[in-house]
């Protein structure tokens, strides 16, 4: 391979003009600093990891490159903790200087990385978190989600459960951003089908001590219970709610991350459950069997809607890429390819809202075994409101 300084005597050589063209050939061939930003450790741990996997099966099925560049990753464990966001991010903008951030699992620590990718203009693809400023309120040329907002995979179960005539509802979640806008889709569904959420219960995140609160929904008796839990704390929470003789009696709904990615460690205690999710593993779709059969081949495990997520971020970079031919810093071109990709992801083709987030069918599922079966679509194209958006064009 050859050196800079071989490169450097070969300029030499040659004309200035010629010499430019060349030296603008060799930064185009560098490779490309991509910050990965996710959780490696608690709760949410095995969702960063299935975004990572993900994201690099898409880069594999493009041998390494994209739009003609390879990349050099850089990588934070965010731990899903706000309080370190800022820093976290800093050190991958203004350390590390990479071209595009990917991040995060957890809506809090996604806002901080959302206001350091507008004060510096840094591309960010959100692969996972629903916070709703992200493309609502602080919306910005720069920023992309390619998962859901939270609001997105509540409302439509909100209407599922009042056309089944279930009208008194208790809602249970954590007390962060995912959980307030995952009941607060759902409660709208709801209301607008003549229900009611009649009690909200809150656990701070990412404590997973439910007993009393259960005890509080057994003496309730509501038509039926609401939940967003992800993660080690959705293993947990399905499993108490079985435990403390719930299951079976008040039915449970929540957004597909109930059961997504968590039924081996469910086990009996998830089965029969339904979730609306823009994703479903039972899809019957040569796009999603091909992509199921990729990643088990590439990893050990099943792929998860969360491996879908990073798979599609890498597929939204990729058009990004190819279309400025891997020169990043034609910031305007590559925006507009982004913004105008059809994605021909694992859980159906979406494309992206003016406010950036996925347009997409939202479907019905049911844990049977160890697969989320879908048995129906909730909501076809869904597009999140995006209240507040105001995009500044540059
Ligand atoms: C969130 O914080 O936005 C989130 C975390 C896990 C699953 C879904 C959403």
């Amino acid at each position: 391979m050859r050196s800079r300084r071989d490169f450097l005597k070969v300029a030499g050589c040659l004309t200035t003009g010629t010499l430019l063209s060349h030296r603008f050939a060799w930064a185009q061939s560098g490779k490309l600093k991509v910050g990965l930003m996710l959780p490696y450790t608690g709760t949410y741990a095995a969702l960063g990891n299935a975004i990572t996997s993900g994201f690099k099966l898409a880069v594999a099925e493009r041998s390494g490159r994209l739009g003609g560049r390879e990349l050099e990753y850089f990588t934070v464990d965010d731990e899903s903790d706000p309080s370190k966001a800022p820093e976290n991010t800093n050190r991958l903008v203004q350390r590390d200087k990479v071209d595009v951030l990917i991040g995060t699992v957890h809506s809090g620590v996604a806002l901080g990385m959302v206001k350091i990718a507008r004060e510096t203009g840094t591309l960010l693809l959100i692969p996972n978190a629903g916070a709703a400023a992200a493309t609502g309120e602080l919306c910005s040329p720069n920023i992309f989600r390619t998962s859901f907002s939270n609001w997105q995979t509540g409302y439509p179960m909100g209407k599922v459960v009042a056309d089944r005539g279930l009208k008194n509802v208790v809602a249970i979640t954590w007390k962060y951003a995912a959980g307030e806008e995952s009941i607060g889709g759902f409660s709208e569904g709801l209301t607008k089908g003549g229900g009611k959420v009649v009690k909200e219960l809150w656990v701070p995140f990412p404590q997973v001590e439910f007993q009393a609160l259960l005890t509080q929904i057994a003496s309730l008796k509501p038509d039926a219970v609401y939940t967003f839990f992800a993660g080690a704390g959705a293993v947990k929470f399905v499993k108490d709610y079985a435990a403390a003789g719930l299951k079976g009696k008040i039915p449970l709904f929540g957004s597909g991350f109930l059961t997504d990615g968590v039924l081996e460690a469910q086990g009996e205690a998830a089965q029969g459950l339904e979730t609306t999710l823009h994703y479903g593993d039972g899809l019957d779709t040569p796009r999603n069997k091909a992509f199921r059969q990729a990643y088990s081949k590439a990893n050990k495990g099943e792929p998860d809607v969360y491996a879908v997520q990073g798979y599609d971020t890498g597929l939204l970079l990729a058009a990004g890429l190819e279309a400025v031919r891997g020169d990043a810093s034609k910031k305007n071109d590559l925006i507009a390819a982004l913004e105008k990709a059809r994605i021909d992801s694992p859980r159906g083709a979406w494309t992206l809202s003016k406010a950036h987030n996925p347009i997409q069918d939202i479907y019905l599922r049911k844990v049977v075994g160890t697969q989320n079966k879908v048995i129906g679509v909730a909501h076809k194209a869904l597009e999140d409101p995006a209240r507040g958006c105001n995009m500044k064009k540059t």
